[in-house]
């Protein structure tokens, strides 16, 4: 199976699809998508005790499944996944040449899914109204030099730099696959220049120079951060939608 042209997918494009869950009332999503789950993600979903847990879950899989059938033609319900032993969901069937990958991240009040043809990518939104305090936060999970770079900026603008940091990270654990247990302190991200730069610990065995990072507010309330892989053809473009529209 390929990716269709008319929903395409170019080689050098990422994709990203997001959608305000205030957007979507509960009944609708669960008629939409309910039926297209698979065992394994329809027992996660009854799992959780709040609603609205459960409705984040249920738009958050049903946009992977219906955004991956978009490109493809395949029924939403047909798509089969499996996780690696850190965390990190592929599609396993249908068989595509070359792989559609994807990337999903969903947080209070917003979901998002990146889309990439064979390159690894790793996106992470966060609502910025979290309760968390960004300084302790930040000396738990920041490189030193971010945990610097936040303590110079006045403090009118820490909390909008903290959210851009943590999601930038959380997209670069994610892009590599490898969850928690790529240490957060032996990277480092520097945003003062004109375009966004990573420095890599030698024990992570990875070059800065593979990596473009993104960052958008898709809604005045939350961050957004996206990691790609360059590949044989180099920068990708960046795409960035509302599902809904
Ligand atoms: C699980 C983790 C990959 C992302 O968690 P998160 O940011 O809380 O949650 P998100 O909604 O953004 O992402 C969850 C999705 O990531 C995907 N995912 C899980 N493990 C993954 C991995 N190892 N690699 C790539 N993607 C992964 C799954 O699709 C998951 O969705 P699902 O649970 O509905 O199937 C991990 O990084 C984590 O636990 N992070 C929290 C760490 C933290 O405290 N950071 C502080 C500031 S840097």
């Amino acid at each position: 199976m390929s990716v269709w042209a008319s929903w395409g997918l170019p080689a050098d494009e990422v994709h990203v699809w997001y959608v305000p869950l205030d957007a979507i009332p509960h009944p609708a999503a669960r008629a939409a998508y309910i039926g297209i789950l698979d065992s394994v993600e329809r027992a996660r979903h009854q799992s959780f005790v709040f609603e609205r847990n459960k409705h984040e879950y249920l738009v958050a899989h049903g946009l992977v499944r219906t955004t991956l059938s978009h490109y493809t033609g395949a029924a939403p319900g047909d798509w089969e996944f499996e996780t690696s032993a850190q965390g990190r969901p592929e599609v396993r069937a249908p068989a595509l040449d070359p792989p559609l990958r994807f990337s999903l991240s969903h947080t209070e009040g917003l979901v998002a899914a990146a889309f990439t043809l064979a390159r690894s990518v790793g996106v992470d939104v966060e609502c910025v109204q979290r309760r968390e305090t960004p300084a302790r936060v930040a000396e738990h999970s920041f490189s030193p030099a971010e945990v610097h770079s936040l303590r110079t900026l006045p403090p009118s603008e820490q909390r909008r730099r903290f959210f851009e940091i943590w999601t930038l990270k959380e997209a670069y654990i994610k892009a590599r696959g490898m969850g928690l247990s790529l240490p957060l302190d032996k990277f480092s991200f520097d945003l003062d220049g004109s375009r966004i730069r990573i420095s890599i610990d030698p024990l992570l065995e990875d070059d800065p120079e593979d990596w473009q990072f993104f960052l958008n507010k898709p809604t005045p309330v939350h961050q957004l951060a996206l990691a790609v892989r360059r590949g044989d053809t180099g920068e990708s473009k960046v795409r960035l939608a509302s599902a809904l529209l």
